[in-house]
């Protein structure tokens, strides 16, 4: 099996999660990581057993040896590094969302395309276990003809300077680009993109949402989504049907498990994560590597541009807009 070589850019509270379950996938190692700050990337390489390490982003983009980069750094960063590393023909994982708007992502996959170079965004909830038992029982109609989807991500960031990455518009803050991407995913992966959309945001005094609420509209369903950080909430996701429902347990986006309800019948799956569930979105982008993919077919360069073309009319209909996107 070849190894793939990864390294990660920009080492702040995902980086660490994510570098931990990268150690328990095999065939693939973590070569080099970078950060703005020296000690922070000095002791990361010490944490986590890392070959390399660089106190700029561009030596870790350099570095010949490295296959595939992980880009953990701030939304309004994913696209600039991106395009750096599939520039420089690295094979880029990049965290959700992948980028700010449709613009940017439509120019990340044209230079995926062009460079040959390997795209994906870590919507990691994607390829858990317990997403492909949910997509397993929808391909087997357990559930009917679908009528109805509830799905929400909160949790209680008030306490949160104004200047953070939640809250700040020049981070591309607010909760439907941190949070309610999780609920839109859900719904349009189940039920593709909507007829109609209609939102409404309580805004901080700064412009960005720190509640979303959404209501998607197809012919025979509705997903009603919501996402915030002025509260806690058990988040359990509901997919309903004519011959029965789906509910994925709290908290429903890295639940190990899921119940299949028809009439009195309930069938309960739980999956026992390897990690705290981002190996599978690194198996999967190892297995594109080493087919010589470009883009993987559970998450595909379209999917994520179809998502991100949803997060902007809901932005537009509420008047969230970013800085950065006038530059
Ligand atoms: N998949 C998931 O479960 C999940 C969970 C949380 C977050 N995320 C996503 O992951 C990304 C990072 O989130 P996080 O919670 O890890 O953020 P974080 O810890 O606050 O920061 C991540 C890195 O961003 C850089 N950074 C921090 N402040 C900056 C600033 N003011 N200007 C420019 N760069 C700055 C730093 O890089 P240096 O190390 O170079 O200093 C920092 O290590 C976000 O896009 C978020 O949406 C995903």
């Amino acid at each position: 099996m070849v190894v793939i070589r990864w390294g990660i850019l920009g080492l702040g509270n995902i980086a660490h999660k994510f570098a931990s379950d990268l150690l328990k996938v095999s065939g693939c190692i973590l070569y080099g990581v970078a950060s703005s700050r020296e000690h922070v990337a000095e002791k990361f390489s010490e944490k986590f057993n890392v070959k390399k390490f660089y106190d700029n982003y561009h030596k870790l983009i350099s570095d010949k040896e490295i296959d595939i980069i992980y880009i953990a750094s701030l939304n309004q960063d994913h696209f600039k590094y991106s395009i750096q590393a599939l520039s420089n023909k690295k094979a880029v994982l990049c965290e959700k969302p992948l980028a700010i708007n449709q613009n940017q992502v439509q120019n990340l996959i044209k230079c995926s395309k062009e460079n040959k170079s390997f795209l994906m965004e870590a919507l990691w909830t994607r390829f858990n276990p317990t997403f492909e038992q949910l997509l397993d029982w929808l391909k087997n109609d357990m559930i009917g003809p679908i009528n109805y989807i509830n799905a929400s991500f909160s949790f209680n960031g008030l306490s949160s300077s104004i200047d953070s990455r939640l809250f700040d518009p020049s981070k591309a803050g607010g909760s439907l680009l941190d949070i309610g991407i999780y609920p839109l995913f859900l719904a349009y992966l189940v039920l593709g993109r909507p007829k109609d959309i209609k939102s409404n945001a309580i805004k901080t005094t700064r412009g960005v949402d720190k509640q979303m609420a959404i209501l998607l509209s197809y012919d025979n369903a509705h997903a009603i989504l919501y996402s915030s950080f002025s509260h806690d909430e058990e988040m359990i996701a509901r997919i309903c049907g004519e011959k029965g429902q789906i509910y994925i347990d709290s908290r429903w986006h890295e639940s190990p498990s899921l119940t299949l309800v028809r009439g009195e019948k309930r069938l309960k799956r739980n999956f026992n994560f390897k990690g705290k569930g981002y190996s599978y979105e690194i198996e999967e982008a190892n297995q594109c590597l080493r087919k010589g993919h470009i883009q993987s077919h559970l998450w595909t360069q379209k999917n994520s541009l179809e998502l991100v073309a949803l997060m902007d009319e809901i932005r537009e209909q509420n008047k969230i807009f970013y800085p950065m996107e006038n530059e």
